[in-house]
């Protein structure tokens, strides 16, 4: 019988470059490989298992529910979804509705073809030009890699989808300039960066980012897939920065139902113009037969993601996420090293950029990635963090990590620098 190794390099498609770690099960932040070795998670997936490992409550509900309905199809109404979305509109506190698909690229699929119909069918069409940021990471889909502010997602899939334009992120005179022109519809910006090794846009961005579009008629859009529901220690990560701003659509996927695989976004009802004279609220612009998704909010994950989102209300994670996110920042910055330039963070996402000669201080064998050297070596000592780009690492621990397991995480970090 082959190992698991062997399987994945027979039988998987290489489009991932993987670390040679085998994970068998896991518990809270801690999480074992095949050999029963532990290691604190400090990953959380890519922050997606929001409150840890096996919690047991989410265990009992999702157990319960297999043995009761697991899908049914959106042809039909179930309740967990309807609770779900309730749920989530209350935590946007904003009248709103939600759809809800499978991953954060579907997620954000949905809010371009919003923008699409806004731009077609709304009043000062047909528009189809989305803006987004330079260094952003909106998914993998043909949409999503055109959206992407980074020329590596593209490479080799080329011509992109039609109508997505880049700035610079916190470039307010760049963006006033891009949405200027003419045919624009959109503004998608991801409240805190992620995939680029954590980096929050400024109050001010977010601000003229909305006035630009309440100027022109465009929608405002967050894609909080990474930075949301907790993880920045609010429900709605651009709270975090700004909270006088408020979007015209967001997205979510990763930490929604803490594993299970779930996208959404919501969308608020404001009321849109059309050119013939009608009007009718944003929420309902994707009406029957223009939307959907065979696996969308099925009973099962329904019933996962609410119990997810009441733990974290019920158990004071965002408190947690706010208080244990500063005292991470103070604990990595404690610690005196040169091979770190920065530690950045909002929230639970922190960013530890290294230094720009960590590759000569730390004698790295010709050609080597300093965050895959480093990401290696604390996986030895027991860590998993997950690199950004050639010289970033981040911390994404779940929203219910404790004190102690930060201590223990720095204590590591602090030791495998020391050795280099
Ligand atoms: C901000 C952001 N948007 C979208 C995505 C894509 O999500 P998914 O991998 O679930 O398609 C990601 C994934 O890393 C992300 O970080």
């Amino acid at each position: 019988m082959s190992n698991t190794r062997e399987l994945y390099d027979q039988y998987i498609i290489p489009t991932y470059g993987r670390f040679d770690l085998r994970l068998a099960r896991g518990r809270g932040s801690e999480i074992w490989d095949e050999d029963g070795k532990r290691y604190l998670d400090f990953g959380a997936g890519i922050a997606v298992t929001s409150i840890g490992h096996a919690h047991p409550r989410v265990v009992r509900v999702m157990q319960e529910q297999i043995g009761t309905l697991v899908h049914t199809s959106n042809l039909y109404y179930t309740r967990p979804q309807g609770v779900l979305a309730e749920r989530l509109c209350r935590l946007v506190a904003r009248p709103g509705k939600v759809f809800f698909c499978n991953s954060g690229a579907e997620a954000n699929e949905a809010l371009y073809k919003l923008a699409r119909k806004f731009g077609n069918e709304s009043t000062g069409g047909p528009r189809i030009g989305i803006v987004t940021m330079l260094g952003s990471f909106h998914g993998r889909t043909l949409g999503g890699i055109s959206a992407t502010g980074q020329d590596k997602v593209k490479k080799g899939f080329e011509p992109m989808v039609e109508g997505f334009r880049h700035v610079p992120f916190n470039d307010t005179a760049a963006l006033t300039a891009a949405v200027a022109e003419k045919g624009t519809v959109a503004i998608l910006i991801e409240p805190v960066q992620g995939e680029s090794g954590i980096h929050p846009a400024s109050a001010d961005f977010l601000r003229t980012a909305r006035r630009l579009c309440d100027e022109k008629n465009l929608l405002l859009f967050f894609d909080e897939v990474q930075c949301g529901l907790g993880r920045t220690g609010d429900w709605c990560g651009w709270r975090s920065i700004a909270p006088d701003v408020e979007p015209d659509a967001v997205s979510w996927a990763k930490g929604i139902a803490g594993g299970f695989p779930l996208g959404a976004i919501w969308v608020s009802d404001r009321t849109v113009a059309f050119s013939d004279g009608t009007t009718k609220p944003l929420c309902d612009l994707l009406g029957p037969g223009t939307h959907g998704t065979t696996f969308g909010g099925t009973p099962l994950v329904c019933v996962g993601a609410n119990e997810v989102l009441a733990v974290i209300e019920e158990e004071g994670m965002l408190a947690n996420a706010r208080a244990l996110g500063a005292h991470a920042l103070d604990v990595l910055r404690a610690i005196a090293t040169p091979l770190i330039k920065e530690v950045r963070g909002v929230g639970l996402m922190l960013g530890i950029e290294l230094a720009p000669d960590f590759a000569t201080r730390a004698k790295l064998p010709e050609g080597k990635v300093p965050a895959l050297f480093l990401v290696e070596r604390l996986h030895e000592a027991g860590l998993l963090t997950i690199p950004s780009g050639t010289h970033a690492l981040r911390w994404l621990p779940p929203l219910n990590v404790r004190r102690e397991e930060i201590e223990e995480a720095a204590a590591i970090l602090e030791r495998t620098l020391a050795a280099l």
